[in-house]
């Protein structure tokens, strides 16, 4: 069978991982659609022993562990990603649960190609725990935010936002596993705005183009 045609203009992603990998298998799944504007084409693991590496080994994409550890400064480390990164042809990278701090070489470099996942949402509740200090904070909304990466940590344009109910037996747990519900389907969209060019940073913002907002008005708790 011969390739969809689209598929000669696909951009190609890496992932970056360091764990799990819940988000990873989203991506390569809606990757997957014949008519999907990105294809995975790599994932780089920091961790030897992430879970997520299983997905890409599953799905067939070539997978590199960049063990952060074997190298004596993060300039180095980021160097040896950023080669690997131009090796396998990459044009977008996307961050997921990946663990390290990428300094400003990095996140210039890659400027407006290199996506993130916070489950919160921002500018709220940036950093570590973002669960457990959203229910301390008692928001009756929560949810996750894909963004373009800045230097700054969990800050950047943002892409696609996604919202959660948070309700009043929510524990931690409970609420992260419907955030990451959200997750998995606001990943694989804003990769597909930012690769098929329907999303781009004008004046530190994301125009969108040809995506149209909801309608209507969430209020929690529902009014009598
Ligand atoms: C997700 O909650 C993501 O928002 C955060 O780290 C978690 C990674 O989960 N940055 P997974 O590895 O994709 O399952």
């Amino acid at each position: 069978m011969t390739a969809p045609e689209a598929s000669a203009s696909r951009r190609r992603a890496a992932v970056l991982i360091s764990g799990r990998g819940s988000n990873l298998a989203a991506l390569i799944d809606a990757c997957a659609r014949p008519d999907a504007a990105a294809e995975i084409a790599l994932v780089i693991s920091n961790r030897p022993d992430a879970a997520g590496i299983a997905h890409a080994r599953a799905a067939g994409v070539a997978a590199e562990i960049i063990d952060h550890r074997r190298f004596g400064a993060r300039d180095l480390f980021e160097r040896s990603l950023n080669a690997v990164l131009e090796a396998h042809e990459i044009d977008l990278v996307c961050l997921a649960g990946f663990m390290r701090v990428l300094s400003s070489w990095f996140t210039e470099r890659w400027r407006d190609r290199l996506l993130n996942i916070h489950p919160s949402l921002l500018p709220a509740f940036p950093g570590l725990d973002t669960h457990r200090r959203a229910l301390g904070a008692g928001v009756r909304f929560s949810g996750c935010t894909v963004h373009f990466v800045r230097a700054e940590v969990d800050a950047g344009p943002i892409i696609v936002q996604g919202v959660v109910a948070v309700r009043p037996d929510d524990t931690p747990e409970t609420l992260a596993a419907r955030v990451l519900e959200a997750e998995h389907r606001c990943y694989p969209l804003a990769l597909a705005l930012v690769a098929s060019g329907r999303a781009w940073v004008q004046d530190g913002k994301v125009v969108l183009e040809g995506a149209s907002a909801p309608s209507g008005l969430w209020i929690n708790p529902l009014p009598d």
